[in-house]
Formats: C-alpha cells, sequence, structure tokens
C-alpha cells in the first residue's frame, strides 16, 4: 500500500462511513428521539418556546427555573412530552442547582443537552446601577450559566453516546444575546451587556476545552425578541419598543419561535461538526440597521 493510500485509510477511520450521506437522511439528522435536555429558565419566555422546539422532534425536558410554577403553556408541552419535569431552582445557588441536577439524573437517567437560558437584565443607566444589581445580574447571567454548564458536563462526560456512532456525549446551547457584541440602543444595560459577552467567551473556552469528550458548546444569540419580558420592558418606556419594531434590517422584533430550529439544529446530530459557534438570530441587527432602500 503506497502513503497516500494509507493516509485516506487513516482519515477513514476516524470519519466513519465517507458514503453516510447517502443514507443518512437529513430529517433524521434533527431528531431529538429520547434525549434528555435540560433548560435553564424553561419556566417562560423563550426557555419554554425551546422546550416546545425539543419536544417537538422527540425530545425529553427537564426544565429548571426560579418561578414557582411555570407558565400555563407547559402543560400543553406535557400533552408532546409527558415525561417532561419542572423543577424550581435557582442557577444562582450552587449547591441548589446541584440538588437539582442530581434530582434530574435520578428521574431521566442521563443528560444529553444543556440550554441555558435562564437571564435577567436591568434597565438602568451606568452611574445608577449599583453592587447589588450587578451581583445579580452576573450571578444569574454568568455564575448561573456557568453552573448549570459544569453540572451537565459533568453527567456528561460518565456517559456513553446515546447511539453507536452518534457523535457526541453531549451538547450546551448557551443564550446568549446580540447585546454581547454592540450596543443596546436606547437600553440602560452596561451590566447586562457585559454578562452576555462573558457567556459567550465561556462558550469559546468550553468548546476547545470539552472537545477531547465529545461535547459540542455553541450559543444562539438573539436580537429582540417579544417575549413578556421585552415587552413589560417596552411598556415602561415606548422608545424601546419603538426601537425594536424599527431597528433590525428585518423592521420587526422576532417572535420566539423562530429560534426553534435553531436550537434543534444545535442539540441534534446535525450539527456534529459545528462547536465553538454562535448562531445570531436578530433580523440581521448585527451586521446593520434598518434602511429602506432610497
Ligand atoms: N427577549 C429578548 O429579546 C432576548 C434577546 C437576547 C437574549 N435574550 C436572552 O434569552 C434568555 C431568555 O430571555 P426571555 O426574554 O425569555 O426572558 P424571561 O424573563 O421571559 O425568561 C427568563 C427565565 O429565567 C428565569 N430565571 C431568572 N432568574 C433565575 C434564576 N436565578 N434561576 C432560575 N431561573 C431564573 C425566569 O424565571 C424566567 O422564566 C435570557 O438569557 C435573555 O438574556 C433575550
Amino acid at each position: 500500500m503506497n502513503g497516500s493510500a494509507s493516509s485516506v485509510d487513516s482519515v477513514n477511520a476516524r470519519l466513519g462511513n465517507p458514503d453516510a450521506y447517502l443514507t443518512d437522511h437529513v430529517l433524521d439528522q434533527f431528531l431529538l428521539k429520547d434525549h434528555v435536555v435540560v433548560i435553564t429558565g424553561g419556566g417562560g419566555g423563550i426557555g419554554l418556546a425551546l422546550a416546545f422546539a425539543v419536544a417537538e422532534a422527540g425530545g425529553l425536558v427537564a426544565i429548571i427555573d426560579a418561578v414557582p410554577e411555570p407558565h400555563e403553556h407547559y402543560n400543553l408541552l406535557l400533552e408532546i412530552a409527558p415525561k417532561s419535569k419542572f423543577y424550581q431552582s435557582d442557577v444562582t445557588s450552587y449547591d441548589r442547582l446541584k440538588a437539582t441536577f442530581d434530582e434530574v439524573i435520578v428521574n431521566f437517567g442521563r443528560i444529553d443537552g444543556l440550554v441555558t437560558a435562564a437571564g435577567v437584565a436591568m434597565d438602568k443607566p451606568f452611574l445608577e446601577k449599583t453592587p447589588e444589581g450587578l451581583q445579580r445580574t452576573f450571578s444569574v447571567n454568568v455564575f448561573g450559566t456557568f453552573y448549570a454548564t459544569q453540572l451537565a458536563v459533568r453527567q456528561m462526560t460518565t456517559q456513553q453516546p446515546r447511539r453507536p456512532g452518534a457523535s457526541g456525549a453531549g451538547s450546551v446551547v448557551m443564550i446568549a444575546s446580540v447585546a454581547a457584541h454592540q450596543s443596546s440602543n436606547h437600553q440602560f444595560t452596561s451590566d447586562y451587556c457585559s454578562s452576555k459577552g462573558a457567556v459567550v467567551s465561556l462558550k469559546n473556552q468550553l468548546a476547545v476545552e470539552l472537545a477531547k469528550d465529545d461535547i459540542r458548546v455553541n450559543c444562539i444569540s438573539p436580537g429582540y425578541i417579544a417575549t413578556e419580558t421585552l415587552l413589560r420592558f417596552a411598556q415602561a418606556r415606548p422608545e424601546i419598543a419603538e426601537v425594536c419594531m424599527t431597528e433590525p434590517p428585518a423592521h420587526r422584533m422576532g417572535n420566539r419561535g423562530e429560534l426553534k430550529g435553531a436550537v434543534v439544529y444545535l442539540l441534534s446530530e446535525a450539527s456534529s461538526y459545528m462547536s465553538g459557534s454562535e448562531m445570531l438570530i436578530t433580523g440581521a441587527l448585527h451586521v446593520g440597521r434598518y434602511w429602506n432602500g432610497s
């Protein structure tokens, strides 16, 4: 055997069947059949919409949220994925969160995916921010993301991929924000923007550090998405609503349903070679502001 044939053999040995694209149907690659996915902040808002995405793709959802009861739509989620569970906990308290993850592992036996959607934002000018407020934003958005990821990854590293030939032991999807990259017009969110920058950096580092464990780490960075929280913000200061509806080149806010496809992609085999990436879903806001062409 000559040198080039043997190097092709060694490439193929690492890649598996080079002709798998002929038989691996693309829609099957997106299925999350019986995958156990933990979603922090899934009691409402974007997290709950992403829970529906996971359930509709065949997965089981463990929602962790600080609220005592999830939004009423959670009952509809149970109709799609009856084994899903809601856990009241707090991502800022390591001990409490660890006890919740222990419970999830007892209930489900494994964790295939994590989505960190728990997050808070305060609208207050820079000079009025307090140490307590800053602490709260970073506790939820950064420490909470860090703790949840560490607890999920600790479990993922002990388990085999769900099926032979599957690419990974687990997939982590952090919800960052376009605010990690650019200022938020008319919003006083210096603490929030910097906390989301930290989330993007954490994703970069972990994608490299955890690659040897077959764990992929990516993030979704939404632009303005119409959740109750953002709409409350906008009610308090109507100029925020105006900005959200007119500033993105798409000339509107996003609907949280428009994030569903992305999370299924990142959690599933469809993205098996993707790690360390960021999906910016912003109506093109991250590359420019609305221009009507004239
Ligand atoms: N809505 C947007 O326009 C937008 C844009 C970019 C990024 N995001 C991010 O998306 C994520 C979800 O945002 P949303 O708009 O759905 O907000 P939301 O307030 O509707 O949802 C956030 C959820 O996190 C939960 N949570 C807060 N603190 C927690 C804690 N300590 N422990 C556990 N759960 C806690 C809340 O109870 C809530 O259910 C956040 O990380 C947010 O920063 C939102």
